[in-house]
């Protein structure tokens, strides 16, 4: 097995974590001070969303500098610094490579856009009106209605962002543009980064005059876009990982099919890693979850590298807790489910601690895409300011004065403790990290699976249903077990255990 096929993730939104300077923004000292935490927590590796010079229209997805570290966060030696402590406690650590847009302070963006003739012009996607005088294509940019280009006055033709206008798309078919992007990667990959999560990955390649199909029009590109020749791109950026022992690729390929997620794994020649997104949009049912774990199992019969991945929210998403309307019993079910899934599983920063989307004030709302309801900072202690110095970019939740990692850290029954025992087990039981998937079933509104190697068997039970239910197993058949189980052996409803089996 490789490290990530069994390690926790653990994603930090770095402007959330904790500020240590003062300026409301968090930064990377802010997550030094918080390792033991994290190593007290249990996970594994840690994702830190991009740290790299921006002028943070995107929050750090607008790159000006692919191998800098922005002041707000630190410096590069603070970089440096986290990464050698990250490793000294064991763990491993990815960034965030944002390959398929820079900002448009990128140096590169601005030669590009100086003159028609600049030798980095063709770095960028550019486009004169169609001959009725219309735009390239109907592609529209996330976030708006708006169309995915933007014209440029000085040089008179358009250039496509499938984001924000100040995020133009690189031309991923230019042969400079890949081999200055590898480089890139190489940078970090030499200074000891243990790999990265790869942004909109999926987006890289592009067939801008076939697709456009009418039907779409209405719609942002971005999670339409998988064209063939993106698997040639990711095979060289492959190349460049195997250059170096042990890394990793997760890739956000933002496709809502997991058949269409599979193929960038390739045939284990492109991403290690893919998120399957399928889990942000399935509905608390049973049914529905059991056919969404099904068709992640089924795809190991044909694609061979598959190894998939389980996450329940990021920092694009509401948060889980906020999803299952913070029913306490439902919010920890759904974390039994998300540690013991065959595959990786990915921590969002707060999930940890149950956390909630916050109420954002109107007048407060910075985000263009409005997520800033996921991206409140993390309460770290029990009184204001909640451990940070200041007051923070965005507001805390409501119940910060309960829902705090100092509050849940005295209290047994606490939501993080909770998830400490959990990943404790899981570091127990090897079938829980590597074991088959077997016995995957509902029963009324339970759904239940096991995890079993030659020596080691584990059980997940969930009732999704509104009455108590019970349990698939026979007493005698269970030797310890966690979770919510009644004094009759059954499940509340909104309940889940996980149980060791004879
Ligand atoms: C996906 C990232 O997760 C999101 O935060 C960002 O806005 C877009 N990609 C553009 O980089």
């Amino acid at each position: 097995m490789e490290w990530w096929q069994t390690a926790v993730f653990y994603q930090i939104y770095p402007r959330s974590f904790l500020d240590t300077d003062g300026d409301g923004v968090g930064d990377i000292n802010g997550i030094r001070s918080k390792l033991d935490y994290l190593v007290e927590l249990g996970v594994d590796a840690l994702w830190i969303s991009p740290i790299f010079p921006s002028p943070m229209r995107d929050f750090g997805y607008d790159v000006a500098d692919y191998c800098g570290v922005d002041p707000t966060f630190g410096t590069l030696d603070d970089l440096d610094a986290l990464v050698s402590e990250v490793h000294a406690r064991g763990m491993k650590i990815i960034l965030d490579w944002v390959p398929n847009h820079t900002s448009s302070d990128h140096p590169w963006f601005t030669e590009a856009s100086a003159s028609r003739g600049s030798t980095k012009r063709d770095w960028y996607v550019w486009r004169s009106p169609t001959e009725s005088g219309s735009l390239p294509n109907n592609w529209i940019r996330a976030w708006s209605d708006q169309p995915a280009w933007t014209w440029d006055e000085t040089t008179e033709q358009y250039y496509l962002h499938c984001f924000l206008p100040s995020q133009p798309d690189l031309n991923w078919a230019n042969i400079e543009v890949r081999a200055a992007m590898h480089d890139t990667l190489r940078f970090w990959l030499d200074r000891g980064i243990d790999g990265f999560r790869m942004d909109v990955i999926h987006l890289v390649g592009k067939e801008l005059e076939v697709d456009d199909d009418p039907e779409m029009a209405a719609l942002s590109h971005v999670p339409l876009n998988d064209v063939a020749i993106t698997h040639e791109y990711l095979r060289e950026i492959r190349t460049v990982m195997n250059e170096y022992d042990d890394r990793v690729s997760v890739g956000e390929v933002y496709l809502f099919d997991p058949k269409a997620v599979a193929t960038y794994y390739g045939k284990d020649d492109e991403l290690h890693l893919s998120f399957n997104f399928a889990s942000l949009v399935t509905p608390w049912r049973a049914e529905a979850w059991r056919d969404l774990v099904a068709e992640s199992e089924e795809m190991q019969l044909t694609v061979t590298a598959w190894w998939p991945t389980w996450v329940l929210s990021n920092h694009d998403n509401a948060r889980v807790a906020s999803r299952l309307g913070g029913d306490p019993a439902r919010v920890r079910a759904a974390m039994i489910l998300l540690l013991s899934l065959r595959g990786t599983p990915f921590l969002y920063a707060g999930e940890e601690l149950g956390l909630l989307d916050a109420e954002i004030p109107t007048e407060r709302i910075v985000d263009p895409g409005g997520r800033d309801g996921c991206r409140a900072p993390i309460p770290w202690s029990n009184r204001p300011s909640w451990g940070w110095p200041t007051d923070p970019w965005l507001p805390f939740v409501d119940d910060v004065a309960t829902v705090n990692a100092e509050a849940q850290m005295a209290d047994p029954d606490s939501m993080l403790n909770f998830t400490k025992e959990l990943l404790q087990m899981r570091r127990r039981h090897a079938a829980w990290r590597i074991g088959q998937l077997t016995k995957l079933q509902v029963v009324g509104h339970v759904l239940s699976f096991e995890r079993a190697t030659q020596d080691d068997r584990v059980g997940v039970a969930v009732n999704f249903g509104k009455s108590q239910a019970r349990l698939p197993w026979q007493q005698t058949q269970i030797r310890e077990s966690f979770g919510s189980i009644s004094p009759e052996g059954e499940l509340p409803p909104g309940g889940a255990a996980w149980v060791e089996l004879t």
